[in-house]
């Protein structure tokens, strides 16, 4: 054997500490029972792939008795997290029970006693992610959570390992399945909101509480995620402006298509130097971009970035295979760090200090889509437009629908790049006037 060989197999020898890793679940709902099916059935498969037995020691609920489609020993089953998480022998803790607690206790409590986690619970890391990372940080032990953006797309993976020394513009994202869901059917179909809404929640396609999904929160937590990946600046809830769906209505998604655009929620991160904007809305995008041709439950995520340009990711946002994989996918990377180069932390990522400010809404520069309900006189286009001059807006198309029974006519406008404080303000002063009979409609376009 040469000396480089040599040299090569005395490493392996070395770092190479442990060849099996005990995976403790705590949450057995329908993401858990999957994670502990295939961690049972695919014993061999990942010992096969990866050299390492991944072993699964305890599953922790507080309901043991509905039924799940896979058979734990009932020795192995436990309604007391803290079994999970004082047990030397566990090195992993897999927390799949949602909401912020007692999952953060359950998250600090693990890393405290020197576990590695996995968790997919965007809403705790959106909302309490800087004590958690400090604790893994402390610990010197890893926090993973692929699954909790875009389900089964390795996006967490692709920005932080695959895109890592890539400095990144901007992220635009349909992270939220259920809304996507809601405005592809409105827009196929005419449909309302309210109907789409009730024909999904009974086909089971959209949950019962569905309200974090329409008010674009889910797709805020998941910014937050993605903007502190790409940024590696730590955003809060209220630093992002989020309008969901439920005021959109099918008539604006048919002017807008007449223009020649796709509404869609999206997750919007731009990077303009030391300052960073995040917002979440409705959005019109031209219809032949990429993402407007995703529909359905699907999620996909546009990247901008310095060296490899211009990326989408695409796929299923959730369910259950598609969010087990990604657990499982962390869980290997998490086996492979215990086996090969112990109690690195290496996926902590640090806050950096790149971004200085997150700029106000009332600063973010857009196109915009307006729909005015008018009465159909002479002059009230000229008021419009005088108003949205005074306050620097230049219109770049104007349709004016027929008169219809009701005498009140839709005025539906795009307008150039202008700033959001001038938009509102201008439509404030535009609501007010005599010939204005509805709230106006307000989208902003991205291209
Ligand atoms: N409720 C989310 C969606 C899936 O509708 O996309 C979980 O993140």
């Amino acid at each position: 054997m040469n000396t480089i060989l040599k040299g090569i197999a005395k490493a392996k020898e070395v770092v190479s500490v442990k060849s099996k890793v005990n995976v403790g679940v705590i949450g057995f709902g329908t993401i858990g029972s999957s994670v502990v099916k295939l961690l049972l059935e695919r014993r061999r498969f990942f010992r096969e792939r990866t050299g390492i037995e991944l072993n699964l020691s305890m599953v922790c609920d507080k309901d043991l008795k509905s039924r799940r489609d896979v058979n734990v020993p009932k020795v192995m089953l436990t309604k007391d997290a803290d079994r999970v998480i004082n047990d030397p022998e566990i090195d992993i803790v897999i927390e799949l029970i949602g909401g912020i607690h007692p999952a953060k206790e359950i998250i600090i409590k693990s890393l405290c006693a020197g576990k590695h986690v996995v968790t997919a619970n965007k809403y705790l890391l959106a909302a309490e992610g800087n004590d958690i990372f400090k604790q893994a940080e402390e610990n010197k032990r890893q926090i993973l959570f692929e699954a909790s953006v875009a389900g089964g797309v390795p996006i967490v993976k692709a920005i932080r390992e695959g895109m890592v020394a890539n400095s990144f513009s901007s992220i635009f994202g349909i992270l939220n399945g259920t809304s996507n869901y809601i405005l592809s059917r409105m827009s196929t179909e005419g449909s309302s909101f309210k109907s789409v809404l009730k024909e999904a929640q009974s086909k089971g396609y959209a949950e019962k509480d569905s309200s974090l999904d329409i008010k674009g929160l889910d797709s805020a937590h998941k910014l937050a995620i993605l903007s502190f990946l790409a940024f590696g600046k730590r955003v809060s809830m209220d630093d992002i402006h989020v309008e969901g769906i439920e005021k959109i209505s099918s008539i604006d998604i048919q002017y807008a298509a007449e223009l020649g655009y796709v509404v869609k929620l999206l997750a919007i991160a731009k990077r303009y130097g030391r300052e960073l904007e995040v917002r979440v809305h409705p959005t019109l995008l031209p219809s032949d971009n990429l993402l407007s041709s995703v529909s359905g439950i699907y999620n996909a995520i546009f990247i901008d970035a310095d060296l490899v340009g211009k990326q989408v990711f695409y796929g299923e946002g959730a369910g259950r295979l598609p969010t087990a994989s990604a657990i499982l996918s962390d869980i290997m990377g998490l086996a492979y760090t215990i086996c090969y180069c112990n109690e690195s932390n290496k996926y902590v990522a640090p806050d950096r200090a790149e971004i200085k400010k997150i700029r106000k809404m009332d600063d973010v520069r857009a196109r915009y889509y307006v729909h005015f309900s008018a009465i159909d006189k002479p002059g009230v286009l000229a008021q419009i437009a005088d108003l949205l001059g005074r306050h620097g807006i230049s219109i770049s198309s104007v349709v004016q629908k027929e008169r219809r029974a009701d005498q009140i006519i839709p005025i539906v406008m795009l307008t150039h790049e202008a700033r959001e404080k001038d938009m509102q303000d201008a439509l404030k002063k535009i609501d007010k006037l005599k010939t204005i009979k509805r709230k106006s409609v307000l989208m902003r376009l991205e291209r």
